[in-house]
């Protein structure tokens, strides 16, 4: 009896808590205001761009607008309306700017209306650039369901006006396809998840020192060092991927990790090694190291449009430099001790890499060693604990906020509330030196991660860094319990959408708790 009992009990507390007034958004929107009037969307609803300057040529919201109907459906094969008031028939985009590049601070902000009154009732989005329109369209797709009694995909509580913009224009997400290869699938299915939470950036940690597994056309040999013929992308993959991303608004950070991370790079190129019997990090005494990291930028400058690159230089061991005999000798012959060759290791990679176009990021160490010696327009990628952000733009240099204790999602015991309350500007007053802080990431190492289960060890914890990184601060939850409901009803759209993204209680990844409704779990 006290079994059959329970979950009767859940449900009415999900019925009343439905009825209670809330705002169903994640991330938060920046202003949010609405009625009370539900209307209900005709299942052919239409895009239209009346107003536009942007003319939408290679079909980025045409397309966009279409995945967005699919998810409202939800293949549940919804009805047509036969009301004659109350019906949304569409979705009007005025997009003022004509561009489409997807650069880096390109305006994200928009401004979204769905009335009640209107013949044809349709909705309004206007935003600055395409890009803010398909945020626009994500929002709107948060709005709408699939009601099981009417059978028809309603949209409650309207009007709404909706008034949004991010408040960090870097918002990344960190996958690692060296520990374990990942899927083009695979890659997709996490650029489709970071849409739906408004995330802007995937770090593409391709290469370390496990496995080699991208081809690089200067190079032919380097992804020998891939675990197996079939666990490496072709460059045209690597396009595909970009193209894929920069549709949805995702811009892709590649990075090569030097000089430490970096042993499979001399099973193609042995000379890479300092020697056979020590393998790491790579030869500093050779110029061939030099042109192989040519070669590599010069390849992916023609596929990684992003203005950034990422060159690493984390935990570089530099024993193998002052044991080998020729590279001991070269550091005698130039005057240079070990950490002054590690320097000038990272500063003439980063003249390469400016050379082919980029501005540079590099990992906290670079700084920590010899900050003052990078390259003006350095970005430091924070991840030892979270001190060093306000030092970095002390010294006039931009920031990314990646502190492992609280964003390293390969931390299984980080909690979703943790990620949630990390605040990028921790101990930062002074407003310029606010705006060197670009924003911050969540990282998925892949020492434990494949295919199988990559997305709910990122999902919902990313989710909640991506409000942190979005929402204006004075809208975020001060205590991260008042959005626990709201966030687990984000999870649960996350899995109705097809994204594995695991429960809220407990750990990262971890399995639902027992049976009953997704938001309890
Ligand atoms: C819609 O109206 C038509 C004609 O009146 C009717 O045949 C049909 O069953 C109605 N559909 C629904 C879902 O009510
Ligand atoms: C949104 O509306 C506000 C107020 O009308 C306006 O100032 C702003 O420029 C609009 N934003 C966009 C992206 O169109
Ligand atoms: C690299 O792979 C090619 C085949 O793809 C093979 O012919 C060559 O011997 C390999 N080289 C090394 C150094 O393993
Ligand atoms: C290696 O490159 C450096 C910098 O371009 C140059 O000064 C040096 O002569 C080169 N060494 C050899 C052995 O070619
Ligand atoms: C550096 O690598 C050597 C082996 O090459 C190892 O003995 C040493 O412990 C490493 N140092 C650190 C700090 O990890
Ligand atoms: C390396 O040499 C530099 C001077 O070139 C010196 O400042 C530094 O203390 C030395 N580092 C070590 C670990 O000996």
């Amino acid at each position: 009896m006290a079994q059959a009992l329970r979950p009767l009990l859940v449900l009415l507390a999900i019925g009343s808590c439905i009825a209670a007034d809330h705002i169903d958004l994640w991330p938060m929107p920046k202003s949010v205001t609405h009625g009370a009037q539900r209307l209900y969307v005709s299942k052919d609803a239409t895009m239209s761009m009346v107003g536009s300057t942007y003319s939408d040529e290679k079909a980025i919201l045409k397309d966009a607008f279409q995945r967005m109907l699919d998810l409202m459906k939800l293949n549940h094969n919804a009805d047509d309306t036969n009301r004659s008031s109350f019906v949304l028939t569409g979705v009007n985009m005025v997009v003022h700017s004509p561009e489409d590049e997807l650069s880096f601070g390109v305006d994200e902000s928009y401004n979204l209306t769905v009335p009640t009154i209107g013949d044809p009732l349709h909705a309004q989005v206007e935003a600055q650039t395409v890009y803010g329109a398909l945020h626009a369209l994500q929002t709107f797709g948060q709005l709408c369901y699939f009601d099981f009694t009417s059978r028809l995909i309603e949209l409650n509580s309207a009007p709404w006006m909706i008034t949004d913009a991010p408040r960090f224009p870097y918002r990344g997400l960190l996958i690692d396809t060296s520990r374990h290869y990942l899927p083009l699938t695979t890659i997709k299915g996490v650029i489709d998840a970071m849409t739906y939470s408004k995330l802007n950036v995937l770090h593409w940690h391709i290469i370390d020192e496990q496995s080699f597994p991208i081809e690089i056309p200067s190079y032919p040999k380097l992804w020998n060092g891939s675990y197996s013929y079939s666990e490496r992308y072709t460059m045209s993959d690597a396009v595909d991927i970009v193209r894929y991303a920069e549709k949805r608004g995702v811009n892709v950070l590649a990075e090569i990790d030097v000089p430490g991370h970096a042993l499979s790079w001399g099973v193609g190129y042995p000379s890479l090694w300092p020697s056979d019997s020590c393998k790491e990090a790579l030869d500093v005494s050779n110029n061939f190291t030099f042109e192989v990291i040519d070669g590599i930028l010069s390849d992916f400058s023609k596929v990684f449009k992003f203005k950034f690159v990422h060159l690493g230089g984390d935990e570089v061991n530099t024993s193998c430099w002052t044991k080998t005999p020729h590279i001991k000798e070269w550091l005698n012959n130039n005057h240079m001790n070990a950490s002054d060759a590690y320097r000038y290791f990272v500063l003439r990679s980063q003249k390469i890499a400016i050379a082919h176009g980029y501005d540079v990021i590099n990992w906290e160490e670079t700084f920590n060693d010899f900050g003052e010696k990078l390259d003006r327009k350095t970005i430091v990628h924070n991840w030892l604990g979270g001190k060093v952000a306000p030092k970095v733009v002390a010294a006039g240099l931009r920031c990314i906020v990646s502190n492992q204790d609280k964003w390293y999602l390969d931390h299984l015991d980080a909690t979703w509330e943790g990620f949630y309350m990390n605040e990028p500007l921790k101990g930062i007053d002074n407003p310029e030196q606010q705006r060197l802080v670009i924003g911050g990431e969540v990282c998925m190492w892949g020492e434990q991660i494949d295919a199988s289960d990559i997305e709910q060890t990122i999902w919902p914890r990313a989710a909640a860094a991506a409000e942190r990184l979005w929402t204006p601060i004075e809208k975020l939850a001060e205590d991260p319990r008042s959005a626990t409901s709201r966030l687990s009803r984000f999870r649960c759209l996350l899995n109705q959408r097809g994204v594995a993204a695991a429960p809220l209680a407990g750990d990262g990844r971890t399995a639902p708790y027992e049976p009953g409704p997704c938001v309890r779990q």
